[in-house]
């Protein structure tokens, strides 16, 4: 089955923790921790102070996607703030293999997104070093977009990459999912559903198990 990764971006910050548990209880499988810098994207939204308090409340695992500009100076404060799984954008960074070498050295799982307009081709020279591949299906920096329909075209595209030559490596996508577009999303071939804004509103645990049930194989 499909992995479900809740945004905490789209959580009531004042009750992170009891937010948290609710997604566990319906069935979450990781946790997407958003940090933004206002640089590589408008917004600003937390950092390692915030990922040390939530640790605390969960030993789930914490996929951290890094919408930040030049992530190698931060590596070994996400790992000790409690990160499993680093996320750096490929038009973050010059060094690309750099990063993520640097990333896999501290301990933790190296995986690499593209924004909607950057083709799947910038990015399969480094297949055979990431956990998982994050195809943005909406301008990184806010929760609650529409998705952009063209970017699962860009998951079919990879798909058909991975299944050639690289069984181990996860397709995800963030931004826009929700209920109703779910199962087609998957369907295309993601491994990994990210979802904020349909997860963290009225029953966040009913939510969550909503998404969990139409994933089901
Ligand atoms: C957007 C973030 C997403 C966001 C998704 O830049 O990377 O993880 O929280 O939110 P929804 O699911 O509301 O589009
Ligand atoms: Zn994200």
């Amino acid at each position: 089955m499909a992995i479900l990764a809740p945004s905490i971006l789209s959580a009531d910050f004042a009750d992170l923790g009891n937010d948290i548990r609710k997604t566990i209880k319906g069935g979450a499988d990781y946790i997407h921790v958003d940090v933004m810098d206002g640089i590589f994207v408008p917004s600003i939204s937390f950092g390692m102070p915030v990922m040390k308090s939530i640790r605390k409340v969960t030993d789930m695992y914490f996929d951290v996607h890094l919408m930040i500009d030049d992530p190698a100076r931060y590596i070994n404060e996400f790992k000790e703030a409690g990160a499993d799984g680093l996320t750096i954008h490929a038009e973050a960074c010059d060094d690309v293999a750099g990063t993520l070498k640097k990333i896999k050295d501290a301990g933790m799982d190296p995986s690499l997104s593209i924004k909607p307009g950057t083709p799947v081709s910038d990015i399969t020279e480094y297949l055979d070093m990431v956990k998982m591949i994050l195809i943005m299906s909406v301008e990184p920096g806010f929760g609650g977009q529409k998705l952009i329909p063209e970017t699962i075209d860009k998951v079919r595209e990879l798909r058909k990459i991975i299944d050639t030559g690289y069984p181990d490596v996860l397709i995800e996508i963030d931004g826009g999912i929700n209920l109703e577009n779910v199962r087609d999303i998957v369907d295309a071939g993601v491994d990994v559903v990210v979802a904020g804004s349909a997860v963290f509103k009225n029953d966040v645990e009913a939510n969550t198990a909503a998404f969990k049930k139409i994933m089901q194989d």
